[in-house]
């Protein structure tokens, strides 16, 4: 598989020093008609000067995207008692940032406009297919799944691997009762995850073959288990836009937001440690574990401090994304080295 696809233009990763340099870079090709190039390089660099990103969005609507939804009655959900705003330490992000701000490689990967491409998407009907190591495998209508689910809204801090940031009111259902369900062999150590793959409707798949796509992911089951991980079906009070991974995507709060995988069509109980796409296209930037760690720079950037969306003010990053109290007792096994748990 081809992992990197340098052009002849670009400029060594070594000659680029400040994250801020090298997107004003990116930003000054592309307004001189260059598309996106490098594969480890897009997902840290994102495509524009991320100050402008209120500009960008400005008279965006959205919600347009919204999909006519059967189960639209479960919303809005039950606020959580415990996963707040006031949790998390700072505001929510306005619903017209978090609605056209993505990564979705899928479509574009100008995250601002990653939205006017979703319109094709078909997020119905939609089946989730759960098997591998399981005793009762199943394949859900994922209304029905929705409808036979506990819903709740939570508010959580947000981190992309890119260093941006955001505080965002999800609704889902734990991890947990889904694994419940379909009751995991005693093998079973890994839940590997994978997006739907749509060339016909996912114009930025076939523009960029060098993926290997679909996009996939994995947690162990152990985190799929733990107490913050949601399987999130809608985000302000609504069902999910598709530009944020309608109708069903992982949040993963405390790890960076590429183990989030969004429209998820199918998910295996594994004895192995799946492989990952991230981890598989650049594995010495984006490792497994992923987990938030402001002491663990990326190999290109600083994780110290992150940017929160839409005013960019830097903000310490924290350990785990502020979430050490529920998380951090499943790593301690891992290695004393918070590198380990990042890039392993
Ligand atoms: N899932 C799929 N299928 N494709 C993607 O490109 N991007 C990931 C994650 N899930 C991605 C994905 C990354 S890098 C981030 S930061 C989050 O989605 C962004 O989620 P948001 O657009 O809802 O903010």
């Amino acid at each position: 598989m081809l992992i990197r696809r340098p052009k002849g233009w670009e400029i060594p990763e070594r000659e680029v020093t400040p994250e801020g340099v090298y997107m004003n870079r990116r930003e000054l090709l592309r307004s001189m008609g260059f598309t996106a190039a490098g594969v480890g390089s897009l997902l840290a660099t994102g495509s524009f000067a991320e100050a402008s990103v209120q500009q960008r969005i400005r008279g965006v609507d959205a919600a347009v995207n919204y999909p006519d939804w059967p189960a639209a009655d479960k919303y809005p959900a039950e606020s959580s008692e415990v996963f707040t705003e006031e949790l998390t330490g700072r505001g929510i992000t306005p619903q017209n940032v978090t609605l056209a701000y993505n990564n979705f490689y899928e479509f574009r990967t100008d995250k601002a406009n990653v939205w006017r491409h979703v319109e094709r998407f078909e997020t119905r009907p939609w089946e989730v297919e759960v098997g591998g190591l399981v005793d009762n495998p199943q394949t859900f209508d994922v209304d029905d799944l929705i409808r036979s689910m506990p819903l709740e809204e939570r508010v959580y801090r947000f981190r992309c691997v890119e260093a941006w940031a955001a505080t965002v009111p999800w609704t889902g259902f734990p991890f947990r009762a889904l694994v419940e369900r379909v009751q995991p062999q005693s093998r079973a150590k890994y839940i590997r995850m994978t997006t739907a793959l749509r060339p016909q409707q996912m114009i930025g798949v076939e523009e960029q073959p060098w993926y290997p796509w679909p996009y996939h992911e994995a947690l162990t089951i152990e985190e799929a288990m733990n107490d913050l991980c949601l399987l999130a079906t809608g985000v302000y009070g609504k069902p999910m836009p598709k530009q944020n991974g309608a109708p069903i995507r992982l949040i993963v709060p405390w790890k960076f937001g590429f183990k989030s995988i969004k429209s998820i069509v199918a998910i295996e109980f594994t004895e192995e440690q799946p492989k990952t796409l991230w981890s598989t296209v650049t594995p010495t930037e984006y490792g497994f574990w992923a987990n938030i760690n402001p002491e663990v720079a990326h190999p290109r950037w600083s994780q110290a401090t992150e940017r929160v969306i839409p005013n960019n003010q830097r903000v310490p990053t924290r350990l785990f994304n502020g979430y050490a109290e529920w998380v951090a007792d499943m790593y301690r096994d891992l290695g004393a080295e918070y590198g380990e748990w990042l890039y392993r």
